[in-house]
């Protein structure tokens, strides 16, 4: 069985990160408990029925002071500063203090805001992501942003911080429901299209799950790799880490617009139908050959993503909620497009026509 650790340098803090099957029990390993006064752990009610006790149990063995957690019920809907809130009480009367140490345990949802939580309370606590879902692993748990929805405006609160570590424990995907799992593949495709046309040419084989084990680790570790290579050049995003944002602007308007619907599109859902629409940009304003763009599109269905958003809404809607974006600043957008597979760019202005093709094409 592979593990990888992966040594990650920001400005701000250096971590691990320790990629591998039951890499839960590597926890105790990592962290010196000698100074640590309490353990809050927050998860939320899907992943606290299955890793919540094992993660206790773990921890025990090196560690014998108080060990709280806090479970909020699942979802992005409660990704929220209410949710916040009622954790920040909580942490009061559990008497933490500066020396706690909080472990977010669970996706995205938690590890941003568990994040958040833990940076702000008492103007900051120590956290540690452990990471079960793909996208989690390869995207939310590392690089710092933490943050909240503000209604449906998406991580509009929010900080940058550091873990101290990040654990992604492959086994834990095995619990995750199928669309789950294959929605963080997106990232994944994302990290490929905008650094490393070789590592596309892999992970757009086949779907995530027909992988082995062993290369799935390969892949995460990969991609978390190039985050993390992203953003030690710029953890504050004020320019190489908006890279990133690559399929995110199309994307997030696509995922607001869906909350709403009695079927809402996952995070990587909406990225990949918003990657198919930034390669359709970028095609379309000669950054791109056709056939890269055909590759793009067939790659993204082939590994079980969408392409086309299903549900019914305007040329006219999306375009103006893109302007309503937090990454624009003085009415205009800055896109992230690619100049070839595997070579992002940032800041990319595009008049108003080819926005509005491109959105075309994917109603
Ligand atoms: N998820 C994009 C970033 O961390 O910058």
């Amino acid at each position: 069985m592979k593990k990888v650790n992966i040594s990650l340098q920001h400005v701000s803090k250096h971590y691990s990160v320790i990629i591998g099957e039951h890499s839960i029990g590597q926890l105790t390993h990592h962290i010196k408990f000698d100074r640590v006064t309490q353990i809050y752990i927050i998860t939320d009610s899907h992943v606290a029925t299955h890793y919540l006790e094992p993660v206790i149990s773990t921890i025990k063995k090196s560690f014998d002071g108080a060990i709280h957690s806090y479970t909020f019920d699942a979802g992005e809907k409660n990704k929220n500063l209410s949710t916040v809130e009622k954790i920040y009480s909580d942490m009061a009367e559990k008497k933490l203090d500066r020396k706690s140490l909080v472990i977010n345990l669970g996706g995205g949802v938690v590890t941003d805001l568990g994040g958040f939580a833990a940076s702000t309370y008492l103007r900051g606590l120590p956290f540690v992501n452990i990471s079960t879902t793909l996208e989690g692993m390869v995207d939310a748990s590392v690089g710092g942003k933490t943050g909240v929805n503000l209604g449906n405006k998406k991580n509009y609160v929010g900080v940058f911080a550091q873990p101290k570590l990040v654990i992604a424990d492959i086994s834990t995907l095995s619990t995750l429901p199928k669309r789950t799992l294959i929605q963080g593949y997106a990232e994944v495709i994302k990290h490929g299209l905008i650094a490393d046309k070789t590592y596309f040419a892999q992970v757009a084989e086949k779907p995530f799950t027909d992988f082995n084990h062993d290369k799935q680790i390969e892949i995460i570790a990969r991609s978390v790799e190039i985050k993390a290579e992203i953003v030690r050049q710029d953890e504050y995003e004020s320019s190489t880490r908006k890279l990133l944002n690559f399929g995110h602007t199309v994307g997030h308007v696509l995922e607001s617009l869906s909350f709403s619907s009695s079927d809402p599109l996952y995070h990587g859902e909406a990225v990949a139908i918003g990657m198919v629409a930034e390669a359709k940009i970028a095609q379309l304003s000669g950054m791109i050959s056709d056939k890269d763009f055909n590759t793009i599109e067939i790659a993204i269905k082939r590994v079980g993503l969408p392409v086309k958003y299903q549900q019914s809404t305007s040329v006219d809607t999306i375009y103006d909620l893109l302007f309503t974006d937090k990454k624009n600043s003085g009415g205009k957008i800055k896109w992230t497009l690619l100049s070839s597979i595997g070579q992002g760019e940032e800041n990319v202005s595009i008049g108003e026509s080819l926005v509005r093709k491109a959105i075309e094409y994917i109603l």
